[in-house]
């Protein structure tokens, strides 16, 4: 690998949801019954998925992703008054094969060829995590499929990036994590790992513990800043 100023990363470890998967394609795909209220859907559901992982985290009340989905998208469809028959089953149906994004499986096997180890480290329950997976057809350029379920509490506690140390058997400083959400890129670094913000959303930056060291738009940037 040539040198560049990630030289000495040996893994890449990835977010999944809005990282490697648009969460946004689920409602995207039942446009046909939300028509205009799918973005504001996709905004909602994914607000309140987070908060209730971070408020479950706090309480000590852990559920699995698979639950706090169900039951943010149960708030989002009944504030925005969306409730009608099987959409429910038909939006975490969808939640199960998210598109990922364009540049993802070239972007791995760049990464592979280079002889990087690749692993994806997310909040996701595993059958959910394996569902996106095979559905992208990724699975043979990922080494790892990690999921907080091995550690019972939610992202951006530092038992969940300490997991992907133990697990890849690998320092905290050679390992390059990538997210689209800007709070778990700043947890991964105030954490000890070496972090670029995958700004997907254009957003600004947080004012939280850690820096990411490198902000790109999208995962087409990174084999280039690697010299893969
Ligand atoms: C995940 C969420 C935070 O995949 O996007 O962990």
């Amino acid at each position: 690998m040539a040198e560049t100023a990630f030289a000495g990363i040996r893994a890449c470890v990835f977010d999944a949801y809005g990282t490697l998967f648009d969460f946004a394609s689920a409602a995207a795909g039942c446009r046909d019954v939300l028509g205009d209220n799918a973005d504001r859907l996709t905004a909602l559901w994914r607000d309140k998925q987070l908060q209730y992982s971070w408020l479950r985290s706090l309480q000590g009340r852990h559920a699995d992703f698979w639950q706090v989905t169900g039951e943010a998208l149960d708030f989002a469809l009944e504030t925005l008054g969306l409730v009608r028959p099987r959409l429910r089953d038909r939006l975490m149906n969808l939640y199960l094969t998210l598109d990922a994004f364009p540049e993802i499986p070239e972007m791995l096997r760049r990464l592979k060829m280079a002889g990087l180890t690749t692993a994806i480290l997310s909040n996701g329950a595993p059958a959910m995590l394996d569902a996106a997976v095979a559905n992208a057809g990724i699975g043979d350029m990922l080494d790892a499929i990690l999921s907080v379920e091995e550690v019972g509490t939610y992202k951006p506690h530092p038992k969940v990036y300490q997991l992907a140390v133990d697990r890849l058997g690998i320092d905290a400083g050679t390992i390059l994590f990538l997210s689209s959400n800007g709070w778990d890129a700043h947890a991964a670094s105030a954490f000890g790992m070496r972090v670029i913000w995958c700004n997907r959303y254009g957003q600004r930056r947080e004012n939280l513990p850690g820096r990411p060291e490198h902000e790109i738009r999208t995962l087409a940037e990174l084999p280039a800043l690697l010299g893969a």
